[in-house]
């Protein structure tokens, strides 16, 4: 039997990971969005303006502390967790287990929306896009490439069983290639998801239309490949293309959407 769907609190937007990179690209302009923040990662956040934003230390696998810095959040952003392939078990305690925690946080203190940082790793395996092709849909089957890109695509079915189970609002970003630069390769120039996109992404993934929604983030590279017709739903607009960088380009490693991770040993540390 479904729970009835919580009144939507107001309240600050719970951001976990957000002491890393993506968290970096993201803060400032939340700080500036006329919301607060509250910031929850296993390190201490920068705060840009503690008028607005306050960080709190804790783990995604620490249930009591995810639950009192869920408290009376208006949403959540998920991005913490382990970003790289890792042992089959750190995958399930961190990203497995700190997703359901998450999710089973929000639904607990009755936050409606939830957005999770999925990856272009849950399909890997799939061969990159060529010019001209079809662009690939958000919504492809998945081929995950790693245990940690397993633990996205699981991460992804979970929010969609608590949007259909509970209604909560849910927006699964699966993520190209977040970077200051485009990497120098084709892959790479295809991939790129711009500092600024990260967080026009993050903003439209928290004020678009309720539901449940899978989306890629990537800049509108001219070389992308990757649809951006359900990412635009939410009111994306990319202002980004790796067109503006020209570096000497290597060649990729291979042809298929994970690149390199679809060759790294499965289930060993990635630094
Ligand atoms: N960077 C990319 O291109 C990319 C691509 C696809 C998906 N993603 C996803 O986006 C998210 C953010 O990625 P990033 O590049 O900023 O990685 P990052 O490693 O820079 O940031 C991850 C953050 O999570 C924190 N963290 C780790 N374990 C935690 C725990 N148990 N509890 C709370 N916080 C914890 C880390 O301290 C770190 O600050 C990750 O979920 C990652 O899988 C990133």
């Amino acid at each position: 039997m479904s729970a009835p769907r919580a009144e939507r609190p107001a309240g600050p937007v719970l951001v976990t990971g957000a002491a890393g990179m993506i968290g970096g690209f993201i803060r400032p302009a939340l700080e500036r969005s006329g919301r607060t923040l509250r910031y929850f990662d296993v390190e201490p956040t920068p705060v840009g303006d503690p008028a607005v934003a306050e960080a709190v230390v804790g783990s995604v696998e620490d249930v009591d502390a995810l639950r009192s810095a869920v408290k009376g959040a208006s949403a959540v952003v998920h991005l913490g967790g382990i970003p790289k392939e890792a042992p089959f078990h750190a995958v399930v305690a961190v990203n497995i287990v700190g997703t359901y925690n998450v999710l089973e946080a929000a639904r607990l203190e009755g936050i409606s929306r939830v957005v999770l940082a999925s990856s272009n790793h849950v399909a890997g395996f799939h061969p990159r896009p060529r010019a001209g092709a079809a662009p690939m849909p958000a919504a492809v089957t998945p081929r995950p490439d790693t245990y940690y890109a397993w633990s996205k695509a699981a991460a992804e079915v979970l929010g969609r069983l608590y949007h259909d189970r509970f209604g909560m609002d849910i927006v699964a970003i699966r993520i190209a290639q977040a970077a200051q630069e485009p990497s120098p390769d084709p892959r790479g120039q295809a991939m790129w998801f711009s500092p600024d996109d990260n967080a026009a992404l993050i903003e439209a993934a928290l004020t678009g239309p309720g539901g449940y929604h899978l989306v890629w983030g990537v800049s509108d590279n001219a070389t992308r490949g990757l649809s951006l017709t359900e990412a635009e739903h939410l009111g994306y607009r990319s202002i980004d293309d790796s067109a503006a960088f020209t570096p000497q380009l290597r060649p990729d490693v291979n042809d298929r959407l994970g690149g390199l991770f679809c060759e790294i040993p499965l289930g060993e540390w990635r630094r």
